[in-house]
This record gives C-alpha cells, structure tokens and sequence, in this order.
C-alpha cells in the first residue's frame, strides 16, 4: 500500500514538472493578482474559530509566492485586506493586523535570498503602527532586490483610490498644472499606485465567489478573470499552475480581431 502511495506520489511531482517545463515554453503572465478568499469557510468545516483560517493562508501566501517566483512571474499583487475588512468584528481584524509582522519578521531572510521585493499598495496611514512597521521595513530590506515584486494590497480599495486620482487631476487643472483635454488614460495611470507597475494579466479569485470586491477596477480592465472552488488555504502549486496554463489557452485580443501569440 505505502509503496503504492510513494509511486503515485512520484508520479504527481513527475507530471508536475513535465507541466511546469511546458507553461515555461510560453507566455509566463508578468502579472497575477489574487483574492485569496474561503479562509473563514475552510476553518468552519473543521469546526476551527475563523483566524485559523487567516492562519493557514498566510502559510499559501509563502508558496504561491516561492512558487511564483520559481515561474519568474514578475509581480504578484495579493489583496489581503480592503477597506471593507474594517467592519469585521475586532479580534478578527486585530489578527489579520498581526499577519504582515509575523508573515515578514519570519520570511525576509528567504525574501533576500531568493530577490524578492515587497510592495505594499492602500492607505499604510490608517494601519496600526507595528503593520506599518512591519510592512515598511520588509520593504527597505527588499527595496533592492530583482525578482518577483511580492505587492500586498493592504488596506486597499479600488474606488477611494480613483477618487484620490480624480481629486489629484482636479487640483492641477484648477492651479494650471494640466489641461483637462490632455487628460488621457495614461495620465491616470500614472497617478495610480499601481503606476509603476505592469497591468495584471490574470486575475484569480478563490473560493467559488465571482466578484471583483472593489480589487483593482480600472487595472483589470483586459485581465483574463480565473474563477476558482478552491478555498485559498486550500491553493498551492497545482492550483496556480492550472491558472497559468488556462490563461496560456485564452485568446487574448484586447478588443482587436487577432489573438495575441503566447509561443
Ligand atoms: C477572505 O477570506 C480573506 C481575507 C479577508 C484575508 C486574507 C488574508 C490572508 C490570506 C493572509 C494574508 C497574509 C499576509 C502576510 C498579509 P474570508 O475570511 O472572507 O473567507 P470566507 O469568505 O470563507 O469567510
């Protein structure tokens, strides 16, 4: 029976492998933003108190994040906490408050050593200091490093920052500093926090719901959506691996009549 067990195993990681060399053939997304959702339902169903479930996906942010990398996908945006979060109850938005240090204070020697960059867009301002810290510190660590920019979406909601970018734009029309007819999409992209960065190309959501969540609204406009039952401390390699490969078949035309070509 063990024998048989080990052999099926091997051949899981053999297959494994054998897709990995393939999605590497073609066209790897430079940039995958995640909802990690189902955390709360993975703790129900085994009768564990919610924060458990945070828990244990903080740990998938670590594989998918290594994984990721491995893959060389260049940016990884995960949204870990919106603007909205702030109405759950207290002890749950405390403990997801403590994640960024714990995740951090542990993972930045394997960050450094494998180049990875963190990144954090949404309000740091309204975070509790010892998040902010957190955050802000991982961030000058790694602020030099070449590979994967690991970007947590903390505190982030879409809307409030299109109305920053649009109240931005309206004070540098009012003083002068731009004409309103020169305001392209380019110009706001420019004013985005995501401006430095490349639009996503695939937008993965977990746990069965298919919603946006206010995650990323004008960033996601051409992003191929990949809608998922898998609760997200359920995801690993395969999972993010079966994305890329279903993104890898999708004709993407961004409004054109010819498809793109992903080798
Ligand atoms: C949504 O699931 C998940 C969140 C609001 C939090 C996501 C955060 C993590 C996965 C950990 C982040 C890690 C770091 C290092 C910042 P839910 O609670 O809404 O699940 P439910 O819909 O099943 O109740």
């Amino acid at each position: 029976m063990l024998k048989k067990l080990m052999r099926k195993k091997t051949t899981d990681i053999q297959s494994l492998n054998e897709r990995i060399e393939i999605v590497k053939k073609r066209q790897i997304p430079n940039h995958i933003a995640i909802i990690m959702d189902g955390n709360g339902r993975w703790a129900k169903q085994r009768k564990m108190p919610r924060i458990a479930g945070h828990h244990e996906g903080m740990k998938k942010v670590r594989q998918v994040t290594n994984f990721a990398n491995d893959l060389e996908v260049k940016v990884l945006t995960l949204y870990a906490f919106s603007t909205e979060n702030w109405k759950r109850p207290k002890i749950e938005v405390d403990f997801l408050m403590n994640l960024p240090g714990e995740f951090l204070n542990t993972y930045i020697p394997e960050l450094m050593e494998k180049d990875i960059k963190v990144e954090m867009i949404g309000n740091m301002d309204a975070l509790p200091a010892h998040t902010r810290n957190a955050i802000e510190k991982a961030m000058e660590i790694t602020k030099d490093n070449q590979g994967l920019i690991l970007n947590f979406a903390m505190n982030y909601g879409s809307r409030i920052e299109l109305v920053h970018v649009m109240k931005e734009l309206a004070h540098e029309v009012a003083e002068g500093r731009i004409e309103a007819n020169s305001i392209n999409e380019s110009v706001i992209n420019s004013k985005l926090m995501t401006a430095h960065l490349p639009e996503p190309d695939v937008l993965i959501r977990t746990s069965g719901e298919v919603r946006l969540s206010n995650f990323m609204l004008w960033q996601l406009a051409y992003a191929e959506f990949i809608f998922t039952e898998v609760l997200w401390p359920d995801y690993n390699e395969d999972c993010l691996l079966q994305a890329i490969e279903e993104f890898q078949n999708r004709d993407r035309r961004f409004g054109s009549l010819e498809g793109d070509q992903k080798g």
